[in-house]
């Protein structure tokens, strides 16, 4: 069960996948204490290394660190030597020296924790967002967020319609939401225009028999129980994939009042940041049905278990939530 890294979902197990998100779930509640601090790591070093723009996955590493007692730093390009043109194995060569317990990165380039795994082998690395590969601890906390709102156990997450709607071709977010939805027992929709959704996707080597390939959007998330809606990601986007964002945003952006007519039961994920009023309406977004603020929240508690597994080698937290009481300060 014990983890050396976290790089992807698509190597997991269904019983690690399962073991990591029913640790986050204790976490959650160690978050919501008053006092949210536990010595569970107290001595290991946790380096954030963010060669790319995030919010929500630094602040969330971070604080994870700190509420588990590590020593963490961040670093990002700016103000680092990366700025000088030192590359990413000088620079992560030059952090393993310092002997760190884990390095958490997140980076432009497809692949690039995977390069870090092989090269600095003493340090574990954890994949915070990797170009349009995977984001592990997002379709992770996606996960949990269902769990929770659905009141059901990671165990029980099966047998759901999930459509995810947008900019799939570039999204990590998309591709690693479909391994953990592979191995939890879910069928994948996936709803956007043909430049948007490869038919690639409905594949063998990505979703074995399990994604049906949408271009329509009513008939992509009718009856569907989650409907997760993906940035559209300019920055990855070299090229037009769509004629105008107008047009996108009529034929497939979101609203409460698209949401009531084809799919009034499903509950609504965002990984943000959102472009309101392109891929999702600004009151959908924090509307009864989306979960986008739990998101974040557990979010935390997400990157504790990751950070929990892999510096202590556990695999697991203990399973009394009251062991983890004991270690409160
Ligand atoms: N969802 C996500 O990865 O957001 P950030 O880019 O803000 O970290």
């Amino acid at each position: 069960m014990s983890l050396r890294h976290l790089l992807d979902i698509r190597s997991l197990t269904r019983e690690q996948l399962l073991s990591l998100l029913n640790d986050s779930k204790k976490f959650v509640e160690v978050s919501r204490r008053s006092i949210k601090k536990v010595p569970a790591l107290r001595g290991k070093t946790v380096i954030n290394l963010f060669l790319e723009a995030s919010t929500r996955t630094r602040a969330s590493f971070e604080i994870a660190g700190k509420r588990l007692s590590a020593d963490t730093i961040n670093l990002t390009a700016s103000g680092s030597s990366v700025q000088k043109g030192e590359g990413l194995i000088d620079t992560a060569k030059t952090l393993e020296a310092m002997a760190p317990d884990i390095l958490v990165i997140r980076h432009p380039a497809s692949g690039a924790p995977h390069i870090l795994a092989e090269r600095i082998p003493k340090t574990s690395i954890v994949n915070a967002g990797d170009g349009m590969h995977e984001h592990p601890t997002q379709a992770l906390l996606d996960c949990l967020s269902l769990m929770e709102r659905l009141n059901r156990t990671a165990e029980e997450l099966s047998g759901l319609t999930v459509a995810i709607v947008g900019d799939i071709r570039h999204s990590r977010v998309a591709r690693s939401n479909m391994w953990a939805h592979r191995l939890l027992g879910n069928s994948v929709r996936l709803v956007g225009p043909s430049t948007l959704v490869p038919d690639e996707f409905a594949g063998s080597q990505y979703f074995p028999g399990g994604v049906t390939i949408h271009h329509d959007l009513a008939e992509g998330i009718e009856g569907a129980d989650v409907v997760m809606v993906l940035r559209m990601q300019m920055e990855r986007q070299h090229e037009s994939f769509v004629p105008s964002l107008d047009e996108y945003s009529r034929y497939y952006g979101l609203s409460v009042a698209k949401l009531e007519r084809f799919a009034p039961d499903a509950v609504v994920l965002h990984p943000g940041p959102a472009n309101r009023g392109i891929e999702i309406n600004g009151a959908l977004l924090y509307d009864k049905r989306s979960l986008v603020s739990q998101q974040v929240e557990f979010g935390v508690a997400v990157r504790m278990a990751v950070l929990f597994s892999l510096a202590t080698g556990k695999g697991a937290l203990p399973v009394e939530p009251q062991s983890v009481e004991g270690h409160t300060q």
